[in-house]
Order: structure tokens, then C-alpha cells, then sequence
């Protein structure tokens, strides 16, 4: 048997020049935990281009989405930011991945610390009712250089909190906050230096952050998820991972070379 899956696309979102998103079919035996990624790709000549992908949809939905750069080169997303619906692509039929609230002690509130399209797998995790359960507050903070980058935001405000499943949770508990470098917009700043300053916790009326009561998950760039990561651990947070749950859990973004 295969190890892929082949999927039919549903629908392409173009955010910017740069980024893209799109919805697939979605076999019922592909299984995942909220926040994993899986191998997509699509198949050239003899052998499957593949890359790894956050999945962005819940894995209650009977869709497959994901969230991705366009880099004019890169052997996958050249093609990749072609795609239209109808069209096929491959879809492994397993998927892993770092950050799980099963990866986290139990804690009060969730940090979900993510930059361009290390957005993605925290669209699943905040569409997942067991996150609500585990964690008081919700904090979703998605750093991108520029507005135009800040993808899924009407989803996020405007969607989610009227959602059948989620939306009460979300209304009560989901706090997202996005914030950009290069443009003017109301929230503006690095992650990193609004959580050194207090900002991302005064703006929001969060207590400081402390290794205590609070958890994070990472997904960005490696220099991010370095710098994040060094940040947290200064604060005396302990990393997890599979089968050691910890304070926080890190992955970075999966962008081609
Ligand atoms: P900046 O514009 O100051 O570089 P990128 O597109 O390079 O991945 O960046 C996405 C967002 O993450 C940008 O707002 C960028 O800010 C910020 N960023 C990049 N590197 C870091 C880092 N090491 N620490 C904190 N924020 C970062």
C-alpha cells in the first residue's frame, strides 16, 4: 500500500504576493493530532516533490488546509502556488509533530507564539475544544513584517467566535493578539521584544509571564524559535517534547530552501 493519499483541491486563498493558502479532501483515514504536520507534495516526473506542512484545519473537519510561502524557485511551492481546485496533490498518510498540548504540563494559560506561516498549526490547535479545557486563556500571538501577512485574522475574529462547535469558547477564553514590524498598525513590535517589555501582557491584562501557571508553543523561524526559546528558557521555562511534557514546546516553521 502507498503511504500517500491522493487529495483533490477544493479551494486556493491568495493572501499576499508571498503567501498563499488551500483546501483539500480529505481521506477518513488520515488521522492527526491538532498541530502536527505531515509530508505534502506533488508528484514530477518519477518522483514526488515533498515538503513538510503544519495541517491548519481540526482534525474534526472533513477537510485537509494549509497555509504556505511562495518562493519563485523552490522546487515544491513554484508549482505549488499554481494549484487550482480540481487539481491533485499527495498526501503522506502519516503525520508527527512537537507542538501537542499532550507535549505541555497542565498550566492556566496557553502562549501560542507563531510568525508567518508558523501560524498554521495553531489554527488547529485553537479550533480544538480540549485546549479550552486544558488552559484558561488562549493567547494567539502572530508576528508578521507587514499587515497584509496577517492571514486568517477575520477568521480568527469574525468566524471562529460564531462557530457551532467553538465559538463560546473562543469568545471566552481565545485572545489573539497580532502585531507587525513594518508597517503602522495598532499592535507593533517583535514578539520577543513584547514579551521582554511586559507589553504583550499589559495590553492583553495578563499577569508577567512565569514558568508556574503559564505554557508556549513556538513555531517561526529558526532565529525566532532561537530567540524565543532562549527568552523562555532565561525565564527558567523547561522545554518538552514527545513522552516528556514540559513548560514549552517549539518547531520551526517549515519554509522551502
Ligand atoms: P522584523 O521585521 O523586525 O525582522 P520573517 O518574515 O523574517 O520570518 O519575520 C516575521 C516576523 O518575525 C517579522 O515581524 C520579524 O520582525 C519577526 N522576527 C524575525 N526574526 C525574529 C527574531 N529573531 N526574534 C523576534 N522576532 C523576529
Amino acid at each position: 500500500m502507498s503511504n500517500f493519499n491522493h487529495e483533490c483541491v477544493l479551494g486556493v486563498r491568495h493572501w499576499t504576493d508571498t503567501l498563499f493558502s488551500f483546501t483539500t479532501t480529505r481521506n477518513p483515514a488520515f488521522r492527526f493530532r491538532n498541530g502536527e504536520f505531515t509530508m505534502i507534495g506533488l508528484n514530477m516526473g518519477q518522483k514526488p516533490v515533498l515538503r513538510a506542512y503544519s495541517v491548519a484545519s481540526a482534525n474534526y473537519e472533513d477537510h485537509l488546509e494549509f497555509f504556505s510561502i511562495k518562493v519563485p524557485d523552490g522546487p515544491l511551492t513554484s508549482r505549488l502556488q499554481h494549484l487550482k481546485e480540481g487539481d491533485e496533490i499527495i498526501v503522506s498518510r502519516k503525520a508527527t509533530g512537537t507542538l501537542v498540548i499532550d507535549n505541555l504540563e497542565e498550566g492556566r494559560n496557553l502562549y501560542l507564539i507563531g510568525t508567518g506561516t508558523g501560524l498554521a498549526p495553531f489554527l488547529s490547535v485553537i479550533k480544538d475544544p480540549e485546549t479550552y479545557e486544558r488552559f484558561e486563556k488562549v493567547v494567539l500571538v502572530h508576528g508578521c513584517r507587514r499587515v497584509a501577512e496577517l492571514a486568517y485574522g477575520e477568521m480568527i475574529t469574525e468566524e471562529l467566535p460564531n462557530d457551532d462547535l467553538i465559538g463560546e469558547l473562543v469568545r471566552n477564553q481565545l485572545i489573539y493578539y497580532p502585531t507587525v514590524t513594518r508597517d503602522p498598525f495598532h499592535n507593533r513590535g517583535r514578539i520577543t521584544d513584547l514579551i521582554t517589555s511586559g507589553k504583550l501582557f499589559s495590553d492583553n491584562s495578563l499577569a508577567p509571564l512565569a514558568p508556574e501557571h503559564d505554557r508556549a508553543m513556538i513555531c517561526g523561524s529558526p532565529a525566532l524559535v532561537h530567540d524565543t526559546r532562549a527568552l523562555l528558557l532565561g525565564h527558567g521555562f523547561v522545554e518538552g517534547n514527545h513522552g516528556e511534557p514540559g513548560q514549552f514546546v517549539v518547531e520551526k516553521a517549515f519554509a522551502e530552501r
